[in-house]
């Protein structure tokens, strides 16, 4: 396998657009991301990504067969609901009310019961219409971000999730935890690996993100099951931290940072984000 390729080279002509508003995702990164990652047509067995999130590099590329992993059982229902129905989804939520009230009245529903296609509507409702695309659950597992306006709710259409639909008909959708996702991999399948970050660092800060407490321990783990993956021979690349307490947990072969900005020259990019892609390979 090459082990990388330039943007030019992938496919990046008909990204999807993701369906979800999703603040700690990867859309900004795109180009840098895809510019280490070997090319679709490379990948012998299974993409992987076991957090999802919003699934920016996933949508961007489409490769087939690939595994959806993330422990946000919601999030997976939503994805499963719009590859199921995403006429009905977008029906479903089409018809939910604009406004403050109706949107605490259908925040404090109970999904649980309810049919894929529903609880997709209604999480898709919530995301577009909450504070700044935050998930944040409270201890008894509902969500309680506050209202956020309808501004970002129509920013999709239900051609996107058609497409969204299509993008995941190749895909194997699970809600597990991360260790049981990566020991899974073998030689041949690519790693994506897009972890929360550090806690306490980038995330008090940004507040986008709250669902579950990663820790520092939870990165320990991370870091040991990727050693295995890489002696089975799995090729991966995670963004995470540049923080040293981080990188210093992984036995990387190249460790590239994002950058942000524009500088003097056209195309020009000066400043370092305090995120970088760490390779594998
Ligand atoms: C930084 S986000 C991924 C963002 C994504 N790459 C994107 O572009 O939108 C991290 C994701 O990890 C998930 N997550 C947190 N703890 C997890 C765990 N133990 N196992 C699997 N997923 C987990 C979260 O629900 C969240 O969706």
């Amino acid at each position: 396998m090459t082990r990388s390729c330039t943007t030019s080279q992938q496919e990046t002509s008909h990204w999807t657009k993701v369906p979800i508003r999703y603040p700690g995702g990867k859309q900004r990164f795109l180009a840098q991301i895809v510019t280490h990652l070997p090319r679709v047509g490379e990948i012998t067995g299974r993409f992987v990504e076991p957090f999802l999130g919003g699934g920016a590099v996933f949508f961007a590329l489409q490769p087939k067969p690939s595994l959806l992993n993330d422990k946000n059982a919601e999030l997976i229902d939503l994805y499963r609901g719009i590859r199921h129905n995403p006429q009905e989804v977008w029906r479903l939520f089409s018809e939910y009310p604009s406004g403050k009230r109706a949107y605490y009245e259908i925040r404090k529903q109970m999904p649980r019961s309810w049919g894929v296609v529903a609880k997709a509507a209604r999480t898709l409702y919530l995301n577009r219409t909450c504070f700044k695309g935050m998930w944040r659950q409270n201890s008894h597992g509902m969500f309680n971000v506050g209202y956020g306006g309808q501004s970002r709710r129509w920013a999709i259409s239900e051609a996107d999730l058609i497409t969204v639909a299509k993008a995941l008909r190749g895909a194997t959708l699970a809600c597990s935890d991360f260790e049981t996702i990566i020991d899974d991999t073998n030689r041949g399948d690519f790693l994506f690996v897009d972890p929360p970050y550090h806690p306490g660092r980038r995330e008090s800060r940004v507040e986008h993100y709250m669902f579950s407490q990663f820790t520092y321990d939870s990165h320990r783990r991370l870091a040991c099951a990727l050693r295995r993956a890489t002696k089975r021979g799995v090729l991966w690349a995670m963004t995470t931290s540049s923080h040293s307490d981080i990188t210093h947990l992984h036995k990387a072969t190249r460790i590239v940072p994002f950058k942000a900005g524009v500088g003097a020259a056209p195309g020009e990019i000066t400043r370092n984000t305090g995120e970088v892609l760490i390779l594998n390979y």
